[in-house]
């Protein structure tokens, strides 16, 4: 069922969006259950039942009750930050269900994972790693890490969710990684477990994800005729959905999913492999339902305001993404306009010169793929409370995730 006109009203798995507006307000977020299973149950299907690790990427959307639903399906979550690393914890994630990625972590993260025994440390530097060696040895440990390769492939997607290509900041050359594993004995407090990618975000082709198994092949076995050995290579995130049509169901991604998968167990199979998928979870399962303000002319071009912003979904402004907008009334005109929100800045558009439905002031507007980097890259800026997070459940009942932030919160935090 999913989201669909019904009576030419716009309903999620059998709830009228405007029952929930009314009852939750806007902005607000919705989720599908439904979908974020399916989701799950297609990615277990595809990686687990073939052997490989998944941890679920949770900077895409980090809402317990959405980590706690992927954890019964087997999955683990990547981390990139304390505040991640104590999520996972209050969710009841075990040590060896979490990794901890990300370019930079201070003393107290990486004592933190180490004494809560994580899987593995993804480290991406020298001083990275001699900073886990040294915490190591005074924390009596070994540290599993990963060591996170920057293989120069173009992921062929955006140039700020490109990470893979040599000018990025994130990984380390295949020199700095052969001279790490070769001089291994210089680190005794760490164990090089193997090799961590991640070329980019939202990549819909499978052709970067080919190169990167193949590119892997050769130097895993470069790497074995020089004597190095090790066990794990995690192939990262980044399968990119459909954002023209965010209501495709993910059997239309599968053959993309399980050719990448195939392609990995039949040339990296002797490893134990891992992914680290976020986006493709959750990016489908969620909407952002915002009311209309008003609409207004200017140097003849039309403009539709309304009251979620880019502090709800910043992803147009940061990356000139596109997120589709329906009208929550089926069959409405169509005609040329921006949808903007009310912060204080021109880059404040969720839409841009695109063909929209004619809105009415008091509209409601659902905004789609908000399942990922939405909530979770929301921010106060003009004093705008965080949006609340609702999920519609599998028996169309609706539960509130996530409050909405209220004022006094925000200003209890000045001292
Ligand atoms: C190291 C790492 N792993 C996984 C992901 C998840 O990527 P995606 O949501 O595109 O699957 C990211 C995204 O930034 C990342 O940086």
């Amino acid at each position: 069922m999913a989201y669909t006109y019904i009576n030419k009203r716009l309903h999620c798995d059998g709830v009228d969006l405007e029952d929930v507006a009314e009852k939750y307000g806007t902005p607000t977020y919705i989720y599908s259950e439904r979908i974020l299973r399916r989701n799950a149950e297609v990615l277990k299907k595809i990686f687990i039942d073939r052997g490989f690790k998944v941890s679920y990427a949770m900077k895409a959307n980090s809402n317990p009750m959405i980590l706690k639903l992927f954890k019964s399906y087997g999955f683990g979550v990547d981390i990139v930050s304390e505040g991640e690393f104590k999520l996972a914890q209050h969710c009841g994630f075990e040590g060896l269900e979490l990794n901890f990625a990300g370019v930079g972590k201070t003393i107290e993260e990486l004592d933190l994972a180490l004494d809560f025994d994580i899987d593995h440390f993804n480290v991406e530097s020298r001083f990275e790693l001699e900073l886990l060696e040294t915490r190591a040895k005074i924390a009596g440990k070994k540290a599993a890490v990963l060591l996170r390769l920057n293989p120069d492939i173009d992921p062929q997607t955006h140039p700020h969710i490109s990470t893979g290509l040599k000018q990025n900041k994130f990984g380390m050359s295949p020199e700095k990684v052969r001279h790490f594993l070769t001089h291994a004995e210089s680190y005794p407090h760490i164990q090089f477990d193997g090799i961590h990618c991640h070329i980019g975000s939202q990549i819909v082709q499978p052709q970067p994800f080919y190169d990167l198994i193949d590119y892997l092949e050769q130097f895993t076995s470069s790497l074995r005729a020089s004597g190095v050995e090790f066990s794990h290579i995690d192939l990262g995130g980044g399968f990119g959905v459909n954002y023209e049509d965010p209501f495709e169901d993910i059997l239309q991604t599968t053959p993309f999913l399980e050719s990448i998968a195939d392609r990995a167990m039949e040339k990296l199979g002797e490893y134990q492999l891992h992914i680290q998928p976020g986006r493709v979870l959750v990016a489908n399962a969620g909407v952002l339902l915002a009311r209309v303000l008003g609409n207004k002319e200017n140097g003849g071009h039309h403009f539709v305001i309304i009251d979620g912003a880019t502090t709800d979904l910043v992803r147009p402004a940061m990356y000139d993404a596109y997120h589709a907008i329906y009208s929550h009334l089926e069959d409405r005109p169509m005609h040329m306009g921006d949808v903007v929100g009310p912060v204080c800045e021109s880059s404040d558009a969720l839409a841009r010169n695109r063909e929209i439905p004619d809105f009415d002031k008091d509209d409601l507007m659902i905004i789609g793929s908000a399942g990922a980097y939405a909530s979770s890259m929301g921010s106060t800026y003009n004093m705008r409370p965080l949006s609340p997070e609702v999920m519609v459940g599998l028996s169309g009942e609706t539960h509130l995730l996530r409050k909405r932030q209220s004022f006094d919160e925000m200003i209890s935090l000045y001292t």
